[in-house]
């Protein structure tokens, strides 16, 4: 089923500065297309500025697919597992836990040395089919609660950030405080959210612990970023413990983006000291034609537009991207384009091969200022 990630402007005032964009974009990946194999990677070039690269891995290819394995390595520092660690896939009954592809992904995580990201521990949407009844009754809170502990709890020590809570944020519900129509929610309020926090610090002291959300880039969800950065605000001063706020960052080429509104956001979310990851980003080319180079060219673009004012906000520590390369993206299923074609939204091609967007995001690190 689609997903919405908001209200996506239907059209561009700022069209004529993205085909500038583009053709300048289109002019430098034509001399960048020869991949040199022994190029700075991006996480080298991330870490040059205090800065680090993560991607998304999913564990089907990841230990089935050696290109998709040796590019994952090649660039990131830090890893997310896509579905490994929700609630469904690791508690599929009431008594029985399954971490067995969660636990390779920590271990291929461990044996080379990269970081583990943690995604997700309470959100509304992955709950399994056992809890149905569960989360909408008087024991809804307690059962979020006891699986957020006893997730968090069995990668103790080997995560360094953790997704506790996954967009909860939904103005267009109109439940108090802006928070999604979710049994435990609707029931629990903030305060519910606060102790999911506290859960999670109780059960691993030294992970950071981020709150993640979508929709918060463009010019037409200021009313998100409203309602999020109110809710941020009341989470710190109900003594929450939280450490920072994930934003996933699934963009769309040529929609409206006011660099000065974003900034301001950005540095309101900073100033409630908190840090700041860009954690899911790619770039769907939905709206854009068919050719091949000037879909690249605009999603090359639009990547640089919003990561140059991102790396530009001292909280910002670091980019996960929502996967690596345009062979496997939730947005085939989960937006796909009416011609059916697959959307260019990662940095490498279906054969792995650097894209645009791979220059354009080796070059924003190498353009962010140093932290
Ligand atoms: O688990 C079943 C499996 O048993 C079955 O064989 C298979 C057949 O289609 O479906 C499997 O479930 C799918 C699951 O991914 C694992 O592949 C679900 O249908 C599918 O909806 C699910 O989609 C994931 C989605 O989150 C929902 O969990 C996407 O892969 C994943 O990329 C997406 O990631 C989310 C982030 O967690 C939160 N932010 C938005 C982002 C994109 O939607």
């Amino acid at each position: 089923m689609r997903k919405n990630y908001g209200d996506w402007p239907a059209k561009s005032i700022y069209r004529r500065t993205f085909l500038l964009a583009a053709s300048a974009a289109l002019a430098s990946a034509q001399v960048s297309r020869a991949d040199e194999p022994n190029e700075t990677s991006l996480s080298q070039r991330a870490e040059k500025k205090g800065l680090s690269f993560g991607t998304q891995v999913n564990s089907g290819p990841l230990f089935s697919l050696k290109p998709y394995h040796d590019a994952v390595l090649r660039d990131a520092s830090m890893i997310v597992p896509e579905n490994e660690m929700k609630w469904r896939p690791t508690q599929p009954t009431e008594r029985q836990s399954n971490y067995f592809n969660a636990d390779r992904i920590a271990r291929f995580a461990e044996d080379n040395a990269l970081l583990l990201r943690g995604h997700t521990a309470v959100w509304h949407q992955n709950p399994p089919v056992w809890t149905k009844d569960i989360i909408t009754s008087d024991e809804g809170q307690t059962v979020v609660l006891d699986h957020a502990r006893e997730l968090i709890g069995h990668f103790r020590g080997r995560v360094m950030e953790w997704d506790v809570v996954n967009e909860a944020i939904a103005p267009e519900d109109g439940m108090p405080d802006n928070l999604r129509n979710w049994p435990p929610y609707n029931k629990g309020g903030i305060d519910f959210i606060a102790d999911c926090f506290h859960a999670a610090r109780e059960a691993d002291p030294k992970a950071n612990l981020y709150y993640n959300d979508y929709s918060v880039y463009y010019q037409s969800q200021g009313r998100r970023r409203d309602a999020i950065l109110s809710f941020l605000e009341k989470l710190k001063s109900r003594g929450a413990p939280i450490d920072g706020f994930g934003i996933q960052s699934h963009l769309i080429a040529n929609a409206e983006f006011d660099e000065n509104v974003y900034r301001r956001f950005l540095s309101q979310v900073a100033d409630l000291g908190l840090k700041i990851r860009a954690t899911e980003l790619d770039v769907s080319d939905v709206r854009l034609g068919p050719d091949i180079d000037l879909r690249d060219a605009i999603v090359a673009a639009h990547t640089k537009l919003y990561l140059d004012v991102l790396f530009d906000e001292p909280a910002v520590i670091g980019l996960v991207t929502w996967g690596m390369t345009d062979r496997f993206s939730w947005l085939h299923e989960g937006w796909p384009r009416k011609d059916r074609l697959t959307q260019r939204c990662l940095p490498l091609d279906e054969n792995f091969a650097k894209k645009p967007m791979w220059y354009a995001i080796a070059e924003a690190f190498d353009r962010a200022p140093s932290r």
